[in-house]
């Protein structure tokens, strides 16, 4: 296993970008039946930008979180893993991704992925702790 080199840090700017990139992604929302528009942004570990909007649907267990469309966007635009998290909902404010999309970044995080969360930057281990991953699926 080659040895890991330190995370370069993120700074305040690359956590105000992702605070407004989050924010712009939630002005694209689909959510007329809840009416709780979402945005979010990622860094991806090679620096580039990616962000989602939720999406519902009339047939209310068929909606897309925020979350679903941004890890669309990653592959879309050639894969690779996620460095740094933010969500908002419609005012703005810092949101907590719900369960099933703290599994779904779990899925795609780098190993020093770290999220903004309504008690501060957290890691995603602290986000979803002893979280099943694909490792299970080799044993
Ligand atoms: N929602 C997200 O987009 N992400 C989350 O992590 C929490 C919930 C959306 C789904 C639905 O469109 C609306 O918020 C209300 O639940």
């Amino acid at each position: 296993m080659p040895e890991q080199l330190p995370a370069t840090p993120l700074s305040d700017a690359d956590w105000e970008r992702l605070r407004s990139a989050a924010t712009e992604a939630m002005t694209h929302a689909y959510a007329p039946y809840s009416k709780y528009p979402v945005g979010a942004a990622a860094l991806t570990e090679d620096g580039r930008l990616v962000s989602g909007c939720n999406v519902e649907n009339a047939a209310y267990g068929v909606v897309l979180c925020a979350e679903c469309t941004l890890i669309g966007e990653l592959h879309m635009g050639g894969g690779g893993r996620l460095r740094a998290f933010y969500c908002v909902d419609g005012s703005g404010n810092i949101l907590m991704p719900c369960g099933r999309c703290r599994q779904l970044l779990h899925e795609h995080r780098g190993p020093d992925l770290e999220l903004m969360t309504t008690s501060g930057i957290k890691t995603m281990e602290q986000v979803l702790p002893d979280a099943f991953g694909p490792d299970n699926l080799l044993r």
